[in-house]
């Protein structure tokens, strides 16, 4: 059962250029995918191309981390095409909590669903140019933290405690901006609008940033496109 689940927390990257072995896969998958042939979706633009505006120009991140990551998207995204494939050769009458192929397909696809997104979220969210925060998004960090730097210690401080994601996000139901942090992509808080999330899984940083996640959470903040992060809270609240 767990074999086609992973733990982000327990896979780590070798690195250096090894990075797609271990995409945060279980062995069983991927040796199921020879990393040489990981597919590009057909007629789709691969991640790589999509964001390759940022391999090489984001300041602090070198080209090989940025470029290694994307490929991690891109691998997420394949295994969860490869997986939804495979929804009606599952016998749904063997169904069972304890260990059963749809099980496993169910929370597969959980899983991999709110990887691809996640990553979308936090690659959308960066770029080489010096963007400031907007008004919209410094009244409301004001309005509910007091001020931005109230509002980078608690972000910086919850995303150093997780082992997956920083999240900064619209509260559908306080109808208020949290924070909050997940271990595992399948975590993700009912009624919560994404706006701006890192990624602190190893393989993030470390090709560039070991040992220092801190300068890591930097970099990233002076990489944050906060022009997106204004349009994702104007979509999601409404002002
Ligand atoms: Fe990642």
């Amino acid at each position: 059962m767990d074999g086609y689940l992973f733990n982000r927390r327990d896979f780590l990257l070798g690195l250096a250029g090894s990075t797609l072995a271990f995409a945060g896969l279980s062995e069983s998958i991927a040796e199921a995918a020879p990393l040489d042939k990981v597919a590009t979706r057909q007629g789709a633009i691969s991640d790589l191309q999509r964001y390759r505006g940022l391999i090489g120009s984001l300041k602090g991140f070198s080209a090989t981390i940025i470029r290694e990551h994307l490929a991690i998207l891109e691998r997420y995204r394949h295994k969860l095409a490869e997986v939804r494939s495979q929804d009606r050769m599952i016998d749904l009458a063997l169904a069972d909590p304890i260990a059963s192929k749809w099980r496993d397909h169910v929370l597969s696809c959980l899983e991999l669903q709110n990887a691809v997104r996640l990553h979308e979220l936090y690659f959308d969210a960066l770029t080489p140019k010096d963007v400031h925060i907007g008004q919209r998004v410094s009244n409301v960090l004001k309005e509910t933290f007091g001020s931005f730097d109230q509002w980078w210690v608690r972000f910086r401080a919850t995303a150093i405690a997780v082992r997956a994601w920083g999240v900064f996000a619209w509260d559908n139901y306080s109808r208020h901006v949290v924070i909050c942090g997940l271990d595992r992509d399948s975590e993700w808080p009912v009624g919560l609008e994404p706006l701006l999330v890192v990624d602190m899984a190893e393989h993030a940083y470390v090709l560039d940033f070991i040992g220092r996640p801190l300068d890591y959470l930097d970099a990233w903040l002076a990489r944050v496109n906060w022009t997106v992060v204004e349009a994702r809270l104007l979509k999601a609240s409404g002002y």
